[in-house]
């Protein structure tokens, strides 16, 4: 499974590039509006950062100003993917990019039957936010369960990016149900790292060096 970073902020994408973690980068316009600067030169900065795909997402609602910021991006750099969201002006903008091979990566997708339609429409990524899914008191992992399986089903290209990710359970069970990707905060890629037991035992390996030193 792929790891992408769920953020904008460029110190915390160099941080985790540099222990080879990134594998591409999903931004939204609420991660832009967190950081300082204009948002082409945040995305072009990351773009010479991460060699993998850079998702940064149009505002507009209807699919000629889809198309037409979708197109901008794409002039920031070559791996930008575009973020569309999951709406019938959103499909048609998802059709006419990848008519002329733009990458897009459809967002918002709540259910498997937005993902089936994304896919129709020639997406090349699906965004299921599992922990909104969650908020709401139903499952997000059962949603790209049946995503995952429909894909299968139908030998479907479109890989699926299980988004709004809270917490190191959700990416666990995302490889489990062999998700392609798993767009991850910051702050869960960290704790994605840690085990108290490990903490536990390098305290020990530590305090019995120790007694070791002075020997030699
Ligand atoms: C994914 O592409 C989105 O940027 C992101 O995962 C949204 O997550 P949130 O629900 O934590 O805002």
């Amino acid at each position: 499974m792929k790891f992408f970073l769920d953020t904008a902020h460029v110190p915390h994408i160099r941080e985790a590039a540099s222990a080879g973690l990134v594998d591409g980068i999903t931004t939204n316009p609420t991660l832009l509006s967190r950081e300082e600067g204009d948002p082409r030169e945040i995305i072009l900065e990351i773009a010479k950062i991460v060699d993998g795909p850079i998702n940064a997402e149009v505002v507009s609602l209807e699919t000629e100003g889809m198309v037409r910021e979708g197109l901008e991006w794409r002039k920031v750099s070559e791996n930008i993917v575009v973020k569309i969201p999951m709406t019938l002006e959103g499909l048609k903008a998802i059709w006419t990019l990848s008519e002329q091979d733009v990458p897009t990566n459809c967002t918002l997708i709540f259910n498997p039957i937005q993902a089936l339609m994304a896919a129709k429409a020639g997406a090349t990524y699906v965004s299921p936010f599992v922990g909104r899914v969650d908020d709401i008191q139903s499952s997000g992992m059962e949603v790209v369960q049946q995503i995952v399986q429909i894909f299968q089903n139908y030998e479907i290209e479109t890989e699926v990016i299980v988004a709004s990710i809270r917490h190191p359970m959700h990416v666990v069970e995302a490889a489990l149900m062999g998700a392609d990707i798993s767009t991850v905060p910051y702050d869960v890629l960290k704790r994605l790292s840690q085990h108290p037991l490990t903490d536990a035992g390098i305290e020990r390996f530590l305090a019995d060096w120790e007694k070791v030193k002075g020997r030699s």
